[in-house]
């Protein structure tokens, strides 16, 4: 894998790459012991400083019209078992990097968690993943942290892939995992606001020319990748980014599942031909994590 930083340095486009396919299985895992326990990222604290107050009951429903939407898109949905303890755990877009490979098949990457409290759920999925005959690997050590598919998003269709450092991930990570997978190419992008921590908080790419951004998440160098990669870029506005519609989740080309109220946003999915379906992730927002988050795609 060769990593670009720069539209300047990267002188192909999407088309150029081998076709791979797009997911078909959701992973989900159920909020049973879903709790905000710890500051993790700025989204966790009210504005007194104390830890966000979560209705478990209320997140279980959420979670269920999460796992029906995906399901009425035509998905084959899983979801892993609650684990006592680990209070993260329906953040299944972290602890593993799925990635498709050119003539079929999958690999995964294990996550090295910036959170000791979530370092668990990567052997969860690792047993998963593997009952699905889809091997998960380890970067070495040396690469140090490393958030799986909360930094690291496939293009849709094509062997490429856009990662994000800075909050959680770090640059080492990506050039370790360039060195083991020399036949990918990936953007890479600084993730300089910590409202938008993770880059799936800041990026969703919805099908080959198109993705939803938060403009205020990326520096220059990375808004210039977005433009390369996706002729179709739609930007977000502040408020409704800030209410994780960046966070939303595309795995088909049409069905764009995302964080309810947000109009504008389902008003600009419309008119590129999408179909906007808006659910309620409120009580998963106070984790600083919606739809993406909750979700690994394979
Ligand atoms: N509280 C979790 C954390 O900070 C939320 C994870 C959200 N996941 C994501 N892919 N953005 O780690």
């Amino acid at each position: 894998m060769a990593i670009f930083t720069s539209a300047s340095d990267w002188s192909r486009q999407p088309t150029d790459y081998s076709q791979v396919d797009r997911p078909s299985r959701i992973l989900l895992a159920e909020p049973t012991y879903f709790q905000v326990e710890e500051a993790q990222n700025a989204h966790m604290t009210a504005g007194d400083g104390s830890l966000q107050a979560v209705n478990q009951e209320t997140a279980q429903l959420q979670w269920k019209a999460v796992k029906t939407a995906w399901q009425n898109a035509g998905f084959e949905v899983e979801a892993l078992e609650g684990s006592p303890g680990l209070a993260d755990l329906c953040f299944t877009a972290n602890p593993t990097l799925i990635l498709p490979l050119p003539g079929g098949g999958r690999e995964g990457w294990r996550a090295r968690m910036f959170w000791e409290s979530r370092r668990p759920e990567a052997d969860i999925h690792e047993a998963f993943f593997e009952t699905k005959g889809i091997p998960i690997h380890s970067l070495p050590e040396s690469a140090g942290y490393f958030e799986g598919g909360g930094d690291g998003l496939p293009h849709p269709g094509r062997q490429l892939l856009h990662g994000g450092f800075g909050n959680r991930t770090e640059f080492s990570a990506w050039e370790a995992l360039a060195a083991a997978r020399p036949d990918w190419d990936m953007l890479i992008y600084q993730q300089p606001n910590k409202n938008f921590y993770h880059l799936d908080t800041a990026l969703a790419p919805l099908n080959e020319d198109t993705a939803l951004f938060v403009p205020e998440a990326f520096d220059d160098d990375g808004l210039g990748l977005i433009h390369a990669a996706f002729p179709n870029a739609i930007p977000l506005c502040l408020e409704e980014a800030m209410n994780f519609a960046g966070n939303a989740c595309c795995h088909d080309g049409k069905h764009v599942i995302l964080q309810a109220g947000s109009p504008q946003t389902e008003a600009n999915l419309q008119e590129h031909g999408f179909t906007p379906v808006p659910v309620e992730t409120r009580e998963f927002l106070k984790s600083g994590g919606s739809v993406r988050c909750l979700v690994q795609g394979f």
